[in-house]
C-alpha cells in the first residue's frame, strides 16, 4: 500500500513517515518546503534505512499534483500540509484560507480525478473552541474558533464530511491532535520552528540551550490548580503511530471516522517547566506575563475512543517528552541546519 504524505517534511509529517516505513508501508512525500527543510529526508533515511521518494510540490498547484498522481500508484493520502501559526493567521487571514482551504480543495479534486478516495486529515483540538466538556470527548460540540487558522480546520472538517456524505466511496478520518511535543528518540529529528517559537516546548528548549533568555508564562490567574494554562501534551512519535493505526479506518465502506489523539492527561505550564528541569537537569528561568489573547484555561482529551476503536494509546509520558525534546534541541541548536 502506498501512502502520499502531504507536508511530509514538516514536524508531525516527518515522524509519521518514519512510523509508516517502519510498519512496512510505501511512502511518497510532497511538500513545498515553506516551513521545513529537505534535510529531514536524509535523517529519515538514516533511521529507517529506506529511501523517501520526494516531490517539491504545492497542494494548490494542479500540475504538481497531476504529476504525483500520474507517476505514483497512490492508495491513500495523509494530509498534513498547511500553515499552522495561530498568531500569524490573525495577521494574514487571506493567506491561511487560501493555502489551507483552497489547497485542500485542489488536492481533493485531484484525488477524485485519480480515483484516490482515502484520506486522513490533520485536524486540531482547536475546533472545540473553549470546550463545553472536560475531558473533551469527540461528542463535545465544536466551538467558536478564536483565529482564522482554527476556522480552516473547522471548515475543512465540514468540507470533508460533506464530500464523504455525497459519495460513499470516500473514506475519511479526521484526527484532532492535542499538543504535540517531543522528538524522535535518536535526537536527529524534531520540531524546527522559524524565528522565535510560539509554542511552549520549543520556547523552553531554546531557553535551555541559551538562545532565549527566559520563558514568559502567559497568565497565572486561570481557573486551574496553579493558575497557568493546562494542556494535553502528546509525544510526536505516539501521534505518528496514531496515523498508522488510523489507516485501518480507510478500508472500503468505512466512511467517516473521527478521533481525538491525546493522552487524556492535562499538565499546566508550570508542570511542564518543572518536569523539563527534573528530566534534564537544566534550569528554565521564567517570568509571569499577561495572558495571551485567544488562550483558554484548560484543554485535554478523553482519549478512550481511539484506544477502543483503533487499538492506539499514547505510550510516552511527560518525562520522555521532555527528555526527547531536549535531546533534539541540544544536538541540533539550529535545527536541520546543524
Ligand atoms: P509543519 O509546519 O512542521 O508541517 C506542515 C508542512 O506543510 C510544512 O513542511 C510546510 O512546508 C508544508 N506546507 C504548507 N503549505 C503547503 C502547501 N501549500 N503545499 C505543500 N506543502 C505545504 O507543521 P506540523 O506541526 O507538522 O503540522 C502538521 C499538520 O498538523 C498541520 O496541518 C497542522 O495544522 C496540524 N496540527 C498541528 C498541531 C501542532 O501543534 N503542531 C496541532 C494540531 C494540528
Ligand atoms: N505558553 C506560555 N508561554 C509561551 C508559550 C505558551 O505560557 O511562550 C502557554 C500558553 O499560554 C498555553 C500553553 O503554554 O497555556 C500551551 O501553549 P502552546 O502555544 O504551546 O499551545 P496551544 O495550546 O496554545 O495551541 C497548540 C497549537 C494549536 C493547536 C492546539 C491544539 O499551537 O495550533 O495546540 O490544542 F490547535
Amino acid at each position: 500500500m502506498t501512502i502520499l504524505v502531504t507536508g511530509g517534511t514538516g514536524y508531525i509529517g516527518s515522524h509519521t513517515v518514519v512510523e509508516l516505513q517502519n510498519a512496512g508501508y510505501d511512502v511518497v512525500v510532497m511538500d513545498n518546503l515553506c516551513n521545513s527543510s529537505m534535510k529531514v529526508l536524509d535523517r529519515i533515511e538514516a533511521i529507517t534505512g529506506k529511501k523517501v521518494p520526494f516531490y517539491e510540490a504545492d497542494i494548490r498547484n494542479r500540475e504538481d499534483l497531476e504529476k504525483i498522481f500520474s507517476n505514483e500508484k497512490i492508495d491513500a493520502v495523509i494530509h498534513f500540509a498547511g500553515l499552522k501559526a495561530v498568531g500569524e493567521s490573525v495577521q494574514k487571514p487571506w493567506e491561511y484560507y487560501e493555502n489551507n482551504i483552497s489547497g485542500t480543495l485542489t488536492l481533493l479534486d485531484e484525488m477524485r480525478k485519480h480515483n484516490v478516495k482515502n484520506i486522513i486529515f490533520s485536524s486540531s483540538a482547536t475546533v472545540y473552541g473553549n470546550p463545553a466538556i472536560i475531558p473533551i470527548t469527540e461528542e463535545c460540540p465544536k466551538g467558536v474558533c478564536t483565529n482564522p487558522y482554527g476556522w480552516t480546520k473547522h471548515m475543512l472538517e465540514q468540507i470533508l464530511t460533506d464530500i464523504q456524505k455525497a459519495d460513499n466511496e470516500w473514506n475519511v478520518v479526521l484526527l484532532r491532535y492535542f499538543n504535540p511535543i517531543g522528538a524522535h528518540k535518536s535526537g536527529t529529528m524534531g520540531e524546527n520552528p522559524n524565528g522565535i517559537p510560539n509554542n511552549l516546548m520549543p520556547y523552553i528548549t531554546q531557553v535551555a540551550v541559551g538562545k532565549l533568555d527566559h520563558l514568559n508564562v502567559f497568565g497565572d490567574d486561570y481557573d486551574t490548580p496553579d493558575g497557568t494554562g493546562v494542556r494535553d501534551y502528546i509525544h510526536v512519535v505516539d501521534l505518528a503511530k496514531g496515523h498508522v493505526k488510523a489507516l485501518k479506518k480507510l478500508e472500503p465502506g468505512t466512511g467517516l471516522s473521527l478521533y481525538n489523539l491525546g493522552t487524556g492527561v492535562g499538565y499546566s505550564v508550570l508542570d511542564i517547566v518543572k518536569n523539563f528541569e527534573e528530566a534534564n537537569g537544566v534550569k528554565i528561568p521564567y517570568v509571569i506575563a499577561p495572558r495571551r489573547a485567544g488562550d483558554i484555561a484548560t484543554c485535554y482529551s478523553d482519549a478512550s475512543k481511539a484506544e477502543k476503536e483503533l487499538g492506539w494509546k499514547a505510550e510516552n509520558g511527560i518525562r520522555e517528552m521532555c527528555e526527547d525534546s531536549w535531546r533534539w534541541q541540544k544536538n541540533n541548536p539550529n535545527g536541520y541546519e546543524d
